[in-house]
Formats: structure tokens, C-alpha cells, sequence
């Protein structure tokens, strides 16, 4: 896993964009999955920025949600796809059809999960998908114990996820304990991950994440098994990390190399 250690929340989201903006520049027609919360929300600002000034082009980008709550409509205010709509698609030029977030009134939920992973398939993967991570270690709504080759499905919030999104809430027992999400094995599927973290209230996730086992009791620790993860978070995130210097080390030395300033042979 590749671990990029930023002085500030704000950095991790301008580093965070640069990878996203290279990808839809390279490939216009790429399948974006994206993450709600509080991390991302300085990403989807810079890129909104870049569409802006710099006529960063969505029009022919497909995205995917990781998850969104049971039981509240698309325009409430805490469900997940009006977070999108307001925080981030309204701003550029994706095009609203080709936005997917899953449906938390889904009469008949296994068959939408079924129907989810088809449309994922379909649209040729995910190319880069964004991840925040819950303080008890999940990424999207997989909590602790879910299964690491877990496909799209119902799942239980623990006490303690409903605890952190209560802030949203006016009423702790207006957070839905019942959410929708990407397995741990979609997830694991799309080509690029990269996870996003800033705070010290996520110190402990992201060491167990980085450098703990591979263990169903961390999801965000499957991302080790993963060929291709970008770990953007900042310094607070990344004070319990044993060999944060090390991943410090590794880009200097990877960004000497791209400056020429490493020269091999005699
Ligand atoms: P946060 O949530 O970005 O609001 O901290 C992350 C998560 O629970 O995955």
C-alpha cells in the first residue's frame, strides 16, 4: 500500500484530486466509485474547483456509490444521494443518469444489491474508487466481521457507527441502523482504491488498516490484498503508524526519480 502522510486536511484533498483528475483527463470515460462522509467532501470541492477553472470534463464519467442508508428517500437530507447531488454532482457536468448511488427503498433489497454488482460490471468496473474509513476500521458499511469477499448487501450499523453519524442527525434514533453497501469484495474489485483519512479519531483505524493483520474485524485491512492502493491521510491520521517515516522516505525517493534526480547505471 502506498501511504502519502499530508501536513493538512486540506492537502489530502488537493493530493487526493490530483489522482482523480488524472484519471478522467486519461480517460474520459471512466467509472468513478465515490464515498459520502465528511472526509471526502474537501475532494469533491477541489474537483469541483478544477471543473471551474480548469474545465475538468465529467460528461462522459459513470459513477457508483459505496452505500446509502435504509428507508430514507433520495431527497433526504442525511441519505446519501442527496449528499452527492448537493456536495458534488450539481456543481460539474456528470450526467445525472450515469450517477448510481443504491436505492435505501428498494422494496426487494437482494435483488437491487444483485442488480447493483450487474450495473457495476457492465459499466466495465470501477477504475478508482474513493474510500473514507469508520473509526472502527470499516470502509463503505462494512463493519466489523463482514465477510472480506462480501458482495453488495444489507448490513447492520454497529453502536458505534451510529454514535459517529448521529452528528448529522438532530436525534441519535433518527440514524438508520440498517444501510446498503458494497462488499468487501466489490470493493476489492475495482482497480485503483484510494482511502482518505484525516484526524486523530482515525489514528487507530488507519495503523490497524496500514501495518495490523489482514482481519475481517478492520475491512479497510483487506486493502492490503489489493495491488493498487493510494493511502492519502494527513499527519493526525498518521500518528500511530510504527513506520511512518518509512512511507515519508519511499516519496521523497519516488519524486526524485520522476525529477531525474536519481540516475541509474554508471
Ligand atoms: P467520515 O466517515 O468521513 O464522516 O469520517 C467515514 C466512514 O465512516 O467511512
Amino acid at each position: 500500500m502506498r501511504v502519502i502522510v499530508e501536513s493538512s486536511p486540506e492537502q489530502v484533498a488537493r493530493t487526493a484530486a490530483t489522482f482523480v483528475a488524472s484519471l478522467v483527463r486519461r480517460k474520459p470515460a471512466c467509472v468513478l466509485g465515490l464515498a459520502t462522509g465528511s472526509t471526502p467532501l474537501g475532494l469533491y470541492k477541489e474537483l469541483i474547483r478544477l471543473h471551474r477553472e480548469e474545465g475538468l470534463n465529467f460528461s462522459q464519467v459513470t459513477s457508483f456509490n459505496l452505500d446509502e442508508y435504509v428507508g430514507l428517500e433520495p431527497s433526504h437530507p442525511q441519505s446519501y444521494r442527496y449528499f452527492m447531488q448537493t456536495n458534488f454532482f450539481q456543481h460539474i457536468n456528470i450526467d445525472a443518469r450515469n450517477t448510481h448511488v443504491p436505492d435505501g427503498r428498494a422494496l426487494d433489497f437482494e435483488a437491487h444489491a444483485e442488480q447493483y454488482e450487474r450495473r457495476i460490471k457492465e459499466a466495465g468496473g470501477i477504475d478508482l474508487q474513493v474510500l473514507g474509513i469508520g473509526s472502527d476500521g470499516h470502509i463503505a458499511f462494512n463493519e466489523p466481521g463482514s465477510s472480506l469477499g462480501s458482495r453488495t448487501r444489507l448490513k447492520t450499523l454497529t453502536s458505534e457507527t451510529v454514535r459517529d453519524n448521529a452528528r448529522f442527525f438532530e436525534h441519535i434514533d433518527e440514524v438508520p441502523r440498517l444501510a446498503l453497501t458494497m462488499g468487501v469484495g466489490t470493493i476489492l474489485e475495482s482497480r485503483r482504491c484510494l482511502l482518505l483519512a484525516c484526524g486523530k479519531h482515525k489514528a487507530e483505524a488507519i495503523r490497524a488498516t496500514v501495518e495490523g493483520p489482514v482481519t475481517a474485524q478492520v475491512t479497510a485491512s483487506a486493502l492490503q490484498l489489493h495491488r493498487d492502493v493510494v493511502a492519502v491521510i494527513d499527519d493526525d491520521a498518521a500518528g500511530n503508524l510504527y513506520r511512518r517515516d518509512y512511507y515519508r522516505e519511499v516519496e521523497q525517493a519516488q519524486q526524485a526519480l520522476q525529477a531525474g534526480k536519481i540516475k541509474f547505471g554508471g
